[in-house]
């Protein structure tokens, strides 16, 4: 069974992208088969995340048929899979992402896991939203980006969609934060992973890697690994990295 996760959120920049790179990396890092799929479609950043911005093949072209989604698929130096978007504006106009859904059925059985990097709102995050089983919602410990994850809670239960939970991104366990149980009280739903902000993730975007993958042993790629173990019902130990 192919089990389509997608990361969520309703408010830009807290860290959608960072969190599904890293959970997909960690996931493979644990023997999973996964396909990372970036479906920010207007504003596609993985590759450009990842060191790859110009690649013939993406989820544009597979959603205008033009390539065989299957074959938009590459491997990653870290040895993530993934789906690049184009980061052409021309291949971002008029795109039929309602046919999101139908493309993405075509990897039904090619991995265990896809997890799919989506955009903050809008007509494109509802088509993207109906190609997934669960929604991992990613948000930042402030009111605007809890508010907008309530709305984001809301659409997905609406459609009949699971929410694993939340995950909170760029902590700094400081006064001026919501804490975790604040967060709960306003979304009713669980805080399933705690990811702090630090340097290292910013240094690997610079390095155009995984923080999971070029900063192992960082405080970060252990809370990643720990959601990602989370996620799959798995329990983990720090230390050993399996
Ligand atoms: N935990 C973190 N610590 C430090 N910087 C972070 C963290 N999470 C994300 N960032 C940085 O914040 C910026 C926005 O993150 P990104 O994942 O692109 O957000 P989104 O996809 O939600 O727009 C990026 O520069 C990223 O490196
Ligand atoms: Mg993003």
């Amino acid at each position: 069974m192919t089990r389509f996760i997608g990361i969520a959120s309703g408010k830009g920049g807290v860290g959608r992208t960072t969190i599904a790179i890293n959970l997909a990396t960690a996931l493979s890092q644990f023997g999973r088969e996964v396909i990372l799929v970036d479906a920010h479609l207007s504003s596609p950043h993985i590759a450009l995340h990842l060191g790859a911005p110009n690649v013939p093949k993406t989820i544009h072209h597979a959603l205008r048929r033009t390539v065989h989604v299957k074959d938009a698929a590459y491997q990653h130096p870290s040895g993530l899979k993934l789906i690049p978007g184009s980061i052409n504006p021309e291949h971002h106009e008029d795109l039929p992402h309602k046919k999101f859904k139908d493309i993405l059925l075509d990897l039904i059985g090619t991995c265990e896991v896809v997890i799919i990097d989506m955009g903050p709102s809008g007509d494109e995050v509802l088509s993207v939203m109906r190609a997934t089983d669960d929604l991992l919602i990613v948000a930042t410990p402030d009111l605007p980006s809890v508010t907008e994850a309530l709305k984001i809670i809301r659409k997905a239960k609406e459609l009949g969609k699971n929410v694993p939970g939340i995950v909170l991104n760029r902590v700094k366990d400081d006064d001026t934060e919501l804490s975790i149980e604040n967060v709960e009280t306003i979304t009713d739903t669980k805080v399933i992973g705690v990811v702090h902000e630090h340097k290292d993730v910013r240094e690997s975007l610079k390095q155009r890697q995984p923080v999971v993958y070029s900063h192992p042993d960082s405080k970060v790629s252990i809370q990643i690994r720990k959601l990602a173990a989370n996620l799959i019902g798995e329990e983990y130990s720090p230390g050993k990295r399996r």
